[in-house]
């Protein structure tokens, strides 16, 4: 069992997590994740390990509230237990002196990046680190980005913080700017980071993207969470979750992550209305 030792809200739909989880501390490292499951008749569900305390014994995810699991993990309190967590999962992202990186993240993955522009930072690399979210309200780690990077740059979709845009639109400024950009990580929603690809591309800079399909056991058994990386199927979560941006074939991707909408959906209404009633069409929209 794996105690909640903090919990507190971090952005509109989006809480933090202290959990106990000495083993999981121990060896965690950026890019990682780990895959919990709440009580015996959970589904597994795969959160990345946004930052840990090897002393204390601690991890901490940050979830953000978009179906049946994340609703259920939303009402616990402090104190309460998650049943299973399995980690740390995952190839650690490489991270090594390359020069300047720019770390791209949308919305919840701002949590993601943290640790390895934190790292990024800490192997001597600049580090220029761009947010793009709905909206103000909807940021977070702002202190802790600012602590690690060189340059933090935001942009909000309705303007009511930094640039009103998308967090391309700061890599495009960026570029145009003539900084040399020696690598960029880009995580956040599946289209977000095939527009960060598209737009690096054509400047020939490395871009990692760090991809989030549907996964399942999280330890390459069951297939789930293939994706097509150039000429090759992939496994997410023991290849993964990065791999080089220029290579990904997003369209498959973000197919194959839309199998289950109206399954998601249904298991997401109360179970009154569940029953009998399907979907009403809201899933296929
Ligand atoms: C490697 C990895 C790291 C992740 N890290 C984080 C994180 O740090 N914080 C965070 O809030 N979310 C993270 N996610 C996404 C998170 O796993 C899903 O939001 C969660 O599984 C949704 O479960 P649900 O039952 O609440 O929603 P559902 O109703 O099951 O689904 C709602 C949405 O989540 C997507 N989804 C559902 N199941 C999965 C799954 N097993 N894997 C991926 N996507 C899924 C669906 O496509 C759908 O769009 C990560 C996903 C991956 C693959
Ligand atoms: S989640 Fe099953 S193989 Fe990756």
């Amino acid at each position: 069992m794996y105690t909640i030792l903090r919990k507190d809200n971090v952005a509109p739909n989006v809480d933090r997590y202290v959990i106990a989880a000495p083993d999981v501390a121990a060896k965690a490292q950026p890019g990682q994740f780990v895959v919990l499951r709440l009580h015996e008749q959970g589904e597994r569900i795969p959160i990345s390990i946004s930052d840990w305390n090897r002393d204390a014994g601690t991890i901490t995810l940050i979830v953000q509230v978009v179906g049946h699991t994340t609703q259920q993990m939303a009402a616990m309190e402090i104190g309460d237990s998650i049943l299973d967590l399995l980690g740390p999962l995952g190839k650690p992202a490489v991270i090594e002196p390359m020069g300047t990186i720019a770390c791209v993240a949308g919305g919840v993955a701002t949590a993601i990046i943290y640790p390895e522009a934190r790292q990024h930072r800490k192997v001597g690399n600049r580090v220029l680190t761009l947010v793009g979210v709905r909206n103000q309200d909807h940021l977070f780690y702002q202190e802790e980005l600012a602590a690690i990077s060189d340059r933090v740059l935001v942009a909000t979709d309705d303007g009511s913080y930094g640039h009103k845009g998308f967090v391309t639109d700061l890599l495009q400024q960026v570029i145009d700017d003539g900084i040399h950009l020696d690598q960029v990580i880009a995580i956040g929603p599946i289209p977000m980071m095939q527009a960060v690809a598209e737009l690096t591309k054509r400047y020939e800079i490395k871009t990692v993207v760090s991809l989030n399909p549907i996964m399942m056991d999280g330890t390459g058994m069951c297939g789930a969470c293939r994706v097509r990386v150039g000429d090759e199927i992939k496994f997410c979560c023991t290849d993964g979750p990065e791999f080089d941006g220029h290579l990904v074939d997003f369209t498959s991707l973000l197919r194959r992550s839309r199998l289950y909408e109206r399954l998601e959906y249904e298991a997401s209404l109360p179970v009154k209305e569940r029953e009998g009633k399907g979907c009403d069409g809201r899933c296929h929209e």
